[in-house]
């Protein structure tokens, strides 16, 4: 049966690859793609978008949708010297190509109101977008039926701060409305989850690049500077959260251990803005998501693989993309 959903997504270096998974793994029910800031500039990131839809051959194929340019109520922080532009240097002629005109968040309204109860939503990227929709919309969480969130660390070590990750650091404000609203909720942590089972080694990654597919070429250029950048931070390999977050939607056999937590987001401190406080069920909180503990990193690493290796025909083609 396949699965129906949105995914938010603040597209650079392993958003690319989700939106490949959303693309390519034939369970998959692609509704729309809505874009988030967070990573590298607005506008980059919607060209990386329409670029991983091309190499796909699915231009024009998914709505892309617009969204908030900005957290909340902060300035942006970028992830630029992470992530570079995101696209390992990669250009395409975005003549004609044009985004939806309705708002990110007005889609994200409208879509569950079509389908209420069907669609799941994997927000990748800090939660603006979907933090701006419940804010609209209060209903909006019982119209979702289930979301799944890249974020955060399980009482461990961020990546931005030491306290906190990306995507939560970059708006606390919004992650904090969305954990009090009501989702049912799955997250993918950044550690310890993603560095012990999501991290693939420069011999795996030159595995799947090695592959004779555009769609491997890509992954492999898209994620080179962020293999260097974490390498330079003593993480060995390539981290791939944001894709092992479709996975888990897609393939729930690949998680071996979870479990509900109460999850709340720090937004008032400086030095732990955007901490994930989640509490493992001995603190009398009631339990608001599911946190993914552990995953089957092998089957997660051959199911990456083998749908990188999938043969396309790519819209337009990718300026330097190697042959
Ligand atoms: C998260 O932040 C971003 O840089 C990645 O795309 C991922 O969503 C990891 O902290
Ligand atoms: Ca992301």
């Amino acid at each position: 049966m396949s699965v129906p959903f949105i995914l938010d997504t603040d597209t650079a270096q392993d958003d690319c690859v989700a939106i490949l998974l959303g693309i390519l793994d034939p369970v998959a029910d692609l509704r729309a793609v809505t874009m988030v800031a967070g990573n590298v500039g607005f506008d980059q990131q919607v060209a990386n978008a329409m670029m991983t839809l091309s190499v796909a051959g699915a231009l024009g194929d998914y709505p892309v949708y617009l969204g908030c340019r900005r957290p909340m109520v902060r300035e942006w922080v970028s992830a630029e010297n992470v992530h570079g532009d995101g696209a390992g240097g990669l250009s395409m002629d975005m003549d004609g190509l044009s985004p939806e005109s309705e708002h990110a968040v007005d889609a994200l309204l409208r879509l569950t109101a079509e389908s209420p109860g069907e669609l799941n939503i994997v927000a990748i990227g800090p939660l603006t977008n979907i933090a701006m929709a419940v804010v609209k919309d209060p209903s909006f969480p019982s119209r979702v039926k289930h979301l799944f969130i890249m974020g955060g660390s399980n009482n461990a070590r961020g990546n931005i701060t030491a306290a906190a990750e990306f995507n939560f650091y970059v708006d606390p404000d919004a992650a904090k409305i969305v954990f009090q609203a009501g989702f049912e909720i799955t997250v993918v942590p950044w550690e310890p989850l993603t560095v012990q089972d999501a991290l693939f080694t420069r011999e795996q990654m030159a595995e799947i690049g090695s592959q004779p597919s555009p769609v491997a070429r890509f992954f492999g250029q898209v994620c080179e500077a962020t293999l260097e950048f974490d390498e330079s931070v003593g993480i060995h390999g390539s981290t791939h959260p944001d894709s092992l977050t479709v996975a888990v939607m897609l393939h729930p056999e690949l998680v071996t251990k979870s479990a509900p937590y109460s999850v709340d987001i720090e937004a008032d401190s400086e030095l732990t803005r955007g901490y994930s406080a989640m509490s493992w069920g001995i603190h009398d909180l009631r339990p608001n998501a599911r946190v993914i503990e552990a995953v089957d990193g092998p089957a997660f690493f051959e199911y990456v693989k083998g749908h990188m290796a999938t043969a396309t025909e790519p819209s337009r083609p990718l300026l330097g993309l190697a042959p």
